[in-house]
């Protein structure tokens, strides 16, 4: 019996247009263009404005937009997984929302919450569904919006986050392209250094943690540099080791885009030159659960069939984790 693989088989992105740059950072906090890019390697990242707009809408768009290019009727869509760690409400899930949005009536969606590991932990989860056989069309979304949840007071994280949604389209194949493999870690224990400490019903919102600011993302961002750094690597180079890929063929690294510092050093374990890495934290700093699908979206037209792609990710909780796929289409067939 021919064995199902879950094929991407389309992606789309959404940005908000508001572009918030290092030069308007420095009128808000003690920071520098300087400081920011050598640092992070992040020059502007963008925010969604407009009252009553929440992370639903980013990841409708993202998922209209899929629909029209990969010519998909919504009434198709079996499921719809969005990951995302700043969802419209506490209840109910934002894929709800969108499903409702797109027009997707015959789908059931949930959200997961995995933070930056997101949409790996989704894309790995959606592709068990197809596997089965039993699905045929299932959407995963990765939309944050971030600024809701960043302290504008607050330098060190501030300059990092950005707002985005990214969807891709996954469907069997039998061509041998598809997800391959992944690995997937979690640490509780990095809840120590990131978290966002009010609003769950550990604490529930208040007057008091309005006042102590405890809606915002909580990073001690040195510690988790040091566990994102050898994790991410980490993984990334299991996943070619279980899979016997050597370095020549990996085609992409498709990273989290976290730090730029950190990206670089989980190319030099994977013995890869940056040529073959997927940036785009110039212009979108890190959108959490947006980042991976994004940059696909960025890298589309370059990818050919039958590409070897590493994703690698790492995140609040602490997750991370790494996947091997075959890309299953010309990108530039959608230009
Ligand atoms: O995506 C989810 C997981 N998150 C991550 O992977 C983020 C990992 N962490 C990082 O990317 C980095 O730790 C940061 C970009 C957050 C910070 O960079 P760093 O090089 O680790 O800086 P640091 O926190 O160790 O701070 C070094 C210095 C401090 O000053 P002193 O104490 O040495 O005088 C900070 O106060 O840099 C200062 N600093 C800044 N200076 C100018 C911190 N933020 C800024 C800023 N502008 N925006």
């Amino acid at each position: 019996m021919t064995q199902i693989k879950a094929a991407i088989t389309g992606i789309c992105g959404y940005v908000p247009d508001y572009i918030l740059t290092n030069a308007e950072l420095e009128t808000m906090v003690d920071t520098s263009d300087e400081w920011i890019t050598s640092r992070t390697g992040i020059k502007e990242r963008r925010i969604l404005k407009g009252e009553g707009m929440g992370t639903s809408h980013m990841g409708a768009e993202a998922v209209k937009g899929l629909l029209r290019k990969t010519d998909t009727r919504p009434q198709d869509i079996d499921l719809i997984i969005c990951s995302t760690t700043t969802p419209d409400f506490v209840f109910p899930a934002s894929a709800n929302i969108i499903s409702d949005m797109v027009g997707a009536k015959n789908a059931f969606s949930y959200d997961m919450q995995a933070a930056c590991s997101g949409f790996l932990y989704a894309m790995s989860t959606a592709s068990q569904f197809i596997e089965t056989g039993r699905y045929k069309k299932v959407i995963v979304v990765g939309a944050d919006k971030m600024s809701s949840i960043v302290d504008y007071q607050d330098r060190s994280t501030c300059i990092i986050f950005g707002d985005g949604a990214g969807a891709a389209l996954l469907e069997p194949s039998t061509d041998g392209n598809g997800l391959i493999d992944f690995v997937l870690k979690s640490d509780g224990s990095g809840i120590n250094h990131l978290v966002q400490k009010a609003g769950g019903s550990r604490r529930p919102p208040s007057i008091e943690t309005v006042t102590n600011r405890e809606h915002y993302i909580y990073q001690e961002g040195a510690a988790v540099f040091k566990f994102a750094v050898t994790n991410m690597a980490e993984a990334a180079a299991q996943i070619m080791e279980r899979n016997r890929l050597t370095s020549g063929q990996v085609k992409w690294l498709c990273p989290h885009q976290a730090n730029k510092r950190i990206i670089s050093a989980t190319a030099d374990r994977m013995g890869i030159g940056e040529e073959k890495v997927m940036i785009n934290i110039h212009k979108y700093g890190n959108t959490t659960n947006a980042t991976l699908p994004l940059a696909l979206w960025d890298y589309e037209s370059q990818l050919r069939k039958g590409d070897n792609i590493v994703f690698a990710a790492f995140g609040g909780g602490f997750t991370w984790g790494a996947a091997y796929l075959k890309w299953a289409y010309d990108g530039d067939q959608f230009a």
